[in-house]
């Protein structure tokens, strides 16, 4: 916890004072590491969390589902967007690709500073749409690199709708 508030509170005094960047790279070495991300995406219940289950097994990726982030944020009040997606969710809203991204981000610093191996995410769900991508794009240029895209394509006769949630994002 210690390393990730002084984590933020660096970068944060980088960006005012350039000559203070050494620190934060520093303190922070998994900053230095862009994550290599896949997205996946298809159907509801085409299979994306079935094989993004087998591909974490067998490639040591980290699967990481943006509904399944919103959803938990959201069930925990003291989390830092808990509330915020509440409102959003109880208005009909969608909830801004900005905190989806965030709640990505955040999972993929505290991987890869636990472990700076596990570099390699498996982003399940997202970008779900224009608006999406361009939030990604905007937020993450430069910060992570984006290997391909996983596109799962199934007949509705073979998808598991006993699968699927609500998206909200
Ligand atoms: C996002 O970036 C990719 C790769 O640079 C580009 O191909 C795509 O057109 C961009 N999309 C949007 C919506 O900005
Ligand atoms: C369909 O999805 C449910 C819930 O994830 C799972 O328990 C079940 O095994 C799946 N069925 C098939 C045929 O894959």
């Amino acid at each position: 916890m210690l390393s990730r508030c002084g984590c933020r509170l660096l970068h944060v005094l980088g960006l005012s004072f350039p000559l203070l960047t050494r620190r934060p790279l520093f303190l922070c070495p998994h900053r230095l590491m862009r994550p290599k991300v896949v997205f996946v995406l298809g159907g509801p219940g085409a299979g994306k969390g079935t094989q993004c289950a087998r591909i974490v097994e067998k490639y040591g990726y980290t699967h990481l589902s943006a509904g399944e982030l919103l959803r938990d944020e959201r069930k925990n009040p003291d989390s830092q967007y808990g509330e915020l997606i509440e409102k959003y969710i109880k208005d009909g809203k969608i909830v801004p690709v900005e905190i989806t991204i965030s709640l990505l981000r955040r999972e993929m610093d505290q991987t890869m500073a636990a472990n700076a191996q596990k570099n390699k995410f498996l982003i399940d769900g997202f970008p779900r749409n224009q608006d999406n991508l361009q939030g990604w794009n905007k937020t993450m240029d430069g910060k992570a690199d984006v290997s391909f895209v996983l596109f799962f394509d199934c007949n509705n006769e073979n998808s598991n709708l006993s699968s699927v949630n609500k998206a909200n994002y």
